[in-house]
């Protein structure tokens, strides 16, 4: 089979299954459970109102949405952008999935993280490239070591997916880390793509980096962003890609092929969102980061000793000595705790060995999530 959801699915048909005998506390998957900004939905209530806003909208997207991520942008990483370097998505995901298939030949070659989000595999697979799996590894911050990848890798390469900060890692760029990419992809050619899905959900102070604040970035990156996990509007679908215009456009036309853009109001609402961006963001970046100590503080009283992430809204948790298998471990403590998390497997075989517990349950059940899994770990004598 080209594609696969293997073990996520085996996960969400035994979360069905166990959710009929008991109440589950599903961490599995990052959609956020918090509602979103009230004026948001106020301004996607009026504009579902207005007959004249029932047409195709088109690609590349309104464009006073599009001047909104150029402003974020601006506002937040000091990247100017032109609006022809900007385009509207059916959520992220979508853009990266076609992003391949825009301007890649079958056979191409495309490097993607293990561990990794998966649908950079998948948009490889899409367009019916090579992949080149590269290792991100604690030592070395869970970076690309692009001095480790062959050099007959580096000179074929189209596309290099980046993810940060990441998921599932939680690791985040830096300046200089950012830099070396750059100067790399214009030696040899190739496209830099960073997914800065979780470009907002930083803590402790910390703030991320867009691959776009590196001087001529522009000539070989594009950048992925979404109002899904900033402002809680996972279900509207709306996404951006923005960068290189060259792939811009390719990925425009592409996509004027297969879709006809997103519904005028929900662009509307995602404009609203922006606009909102300093009253939500801070509260929204508390949030996590108290469910983020809560989780921590429960899983440490019971002897799990887990490191807390500096980005994302997921905890990347390496399991306690003694346990290996992190889909077997997932799927027991989900039978006997009522628990749902991912195994790190999922996302490669790099990730074996560690789960990852999305923060979307409020304090009072994240505590009593960790509760459940200290107590399961203790039966198992791990702890
Ligand atoms: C790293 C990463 N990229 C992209 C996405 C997809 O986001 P969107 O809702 O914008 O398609 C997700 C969703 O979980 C994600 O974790």
């Amino acid at each position: 089979m080209k594609f696969s959801t293997g073990i996520f699915d085996e996960l969400s048909m035994l979360i069905k299954k166990v959710s009929k005998e008991r109440d589950v506390i599903n961490l599995s998957i990052g959609s956020p459970d918090l509602p979103p900004h009230p004026k948001i939905i106020e301004v996607l209530a009026k504009e579902v109102q207005d007959f004249q806003n029932y047409g195709y909208t088109l690609n590349p997207g309104l464009e006073e949405l599009r001047e909104g991520l150029i402003a974020w942008y601006q506002k937040k990483y000091g990247v100017n952008l032109k609006i022809d370097e900007t385009l509207v998505l059916l959520g992220s995901q979508e853009g990266l999935a076609h992003l391949p298939l825009s301007f890649l030949n079958p056979g191409d070659l495309v490097l993607v993280p293990n561990p990794g989000y998966p649908i950079y595999e998948a948009a490889a697979k899409l367009a019916g490239a090579k992949i080149y799996y590269y290792p991100l590894l604690e030592e070395n911050n869970y970076r690309l070591d692009i001095e480790k990848i062959p050099y007959d890798i580096l000179r074929t390469a189209k596309i290099i997916f980046l993810n940060y900060p990441n998921n599932p890692l939680t690791a985040m760029a830096n300046y200089e880390f950012f830099e070396k990419l750059v100067f790399y992809a214009k030696k040899y050619g190739f496209i830099l793509v960073n997914d800065l899905a979780y470009g907002e959900l930083t803590f402790d102070e910390t703030r991320s980096i867009s691959l776009l604040e590196i001087p001529e970035a522009i000539d070989v990156a594009v950048e992925f962003y979404s109002v899904s996990k900033s402002f809680n509007l996972a279900g509207i679908r709306v996404g951006f890609a923005a960068g290189n215009q060259k792939v811009i456009s390719a990925l425009t036309i592409l996509k004027s092929n297969i879709d006809y853009g997103v519904f005028k109001p929900l662009q509307k609402a995602a404009l609203e969102a922006f606009k909102l961006r300093e009253v939500i963001i801070p509260d929204l970046v508390k949030t996590y980061e108290k469910r983020r100590n809560v989780l921590i503080k429960t899983l440490s009283e019971y002897g799990w000793q887990v490191k807390p992430p500096l980005a994302t809204m997921f905890v990347w948790a390496q399991l306690p000595d003694g346990i290996k298998d992190s889909r077997k471990f997932s799927l027991d403590l989900l039978t006997n705790a009522g628990v749902a998390v991912t195994p790190g497997i999922g996302f490669g075989d790099l990730g074996e060995g560690y789960v990852r517990i999305a923060l979307v349950a409020d304090e009072d059940k994240l505590a009593e999530a960790g509760k459940r899994i200290g107590e399961y770990l203790q039966y198992r004598r791990v702890v």
